[in-house]
């Protein structure tokens, strides 16, 4: 596939109508959600600082089919039609690649915030992480940071594995692994690092989080958590807290040792979020 097509973006500029914004936010989720889960590409919605009501809708897509497969999806299609019923649309930008223009909008945008307002319709979304992720030179522990399986995905599944064979659980002997994937592909991993006095210890995924906000990512789609159990580790309410703020609705997919045990979108383990929309 020519390389130029994974770099393909859509622009829409949204101004929503004013009586309809929870249901603007609910579908722009939704939209954000099938996105991901049919591997279309991912979407971020960006909030206007200086007019309320006005939202830009950025899709990066997988690549140049993926585009042309969700806009003949009758699902994404309907809820096309429902988002013209709350606002007015503008295409600005239509699968090109990411143009000087937008990345005017964009610092125009990070200039008038006054601070970071990182959740869901606001998230930051500079990145300016290391291509290499995580890795380092001579050490293969952790397996190179943009691993693909026969799908095209990144392994997520497989990186949080082994990120689970350096976890210092002495305590618990509980170990965890985590795997997040930047806006960009990049896999962080994260272990949990336990702590005599207990209190300070700290889950895999949320090391995961703070080492990718550490090297400058901002931007993320995907989290997987491993741990060998039977049943599903779900983030703890700390980790659920932190992964939103920072990432948003990211789609978490929990597994043990052998296989994969579903996955999940975060706002559904994460109901009623307090967030910085409400300070
Ligand atoms: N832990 C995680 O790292 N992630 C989770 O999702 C659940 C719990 C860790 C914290 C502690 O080191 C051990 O597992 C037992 O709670």
């Amino acid at each position: 596939m020519d390389k130029s097509d994974s770099r393909r973006l859509s622009v829409s500029l949204v101004d929503v109508h004013a009586d309809r914004l929870d249901e603007f936010r609910t579908l722009a989720t939704h939209v954000e959600a099938i996105l991901i889960r049919k591997d279309y590409g991912r979407m971020e919605v960006i909030r206007d600082e200086a007019l309320p009501l006005r939202f830009y809708a950025v899709r990066f897509w997988a690549d140049a089919a993926a585009a042309e497969r969700c806009h003949g999806d009758r699902e994404v299609q309907a809820l096309t039609a429902k988002l013209y019923q709350l606002s007015r649309v503008m295409h600005v930008v239509n699968g090109v690649r990411p143009a000087a223009a937008l990345r005017l909008q964009l610092d125009d945008r990070r200039a008038h915030a006054d601070a970071d307002r990182r959740v869901g319709f606001d998230r930051r979304v500079r990145d300016v992480g290391r291509p290499e992720g995580d890795r380092r030179k001579g050490d293969r522990r952790l397996g190179p940071r943009r691993q693909r399986d026969s799908a095209g995905d990144v392994d997520l599944v497989g990186a949080a594995r082994r990120a689970r064979e350096n976890a210092d659980a002495a305590y618990s002997h509980f170990k965890v692994g985590a795997a997040l994937e930047t806006g960009d592909g990049v896999v962080v991993t994260g272990c949990n690092i336990e702590n005599a006095t207990y209190g300070l210890t700290i889950c895999a995924e949320r090391v995961a989080m703070f080492k990718a906000l550490s090297d400058g990512h901002r931007v993320f789609s995907r989290i997987a958590i491993v741990a060998d159990t039977e049943s599903p580790t779900p983030p703890c309410g700390a980790c659920r807290q932190i992964l939103w703020e920072f990432g948003g609705n990211l789609e978490i997919e929990l597994a043990n040792l052998e296989e994969s045990k579903g996955k999940h979108q975060l706002k559904n383990l994460l109901p009623l979020p307090f967030d910085a929309r409400l300070l």
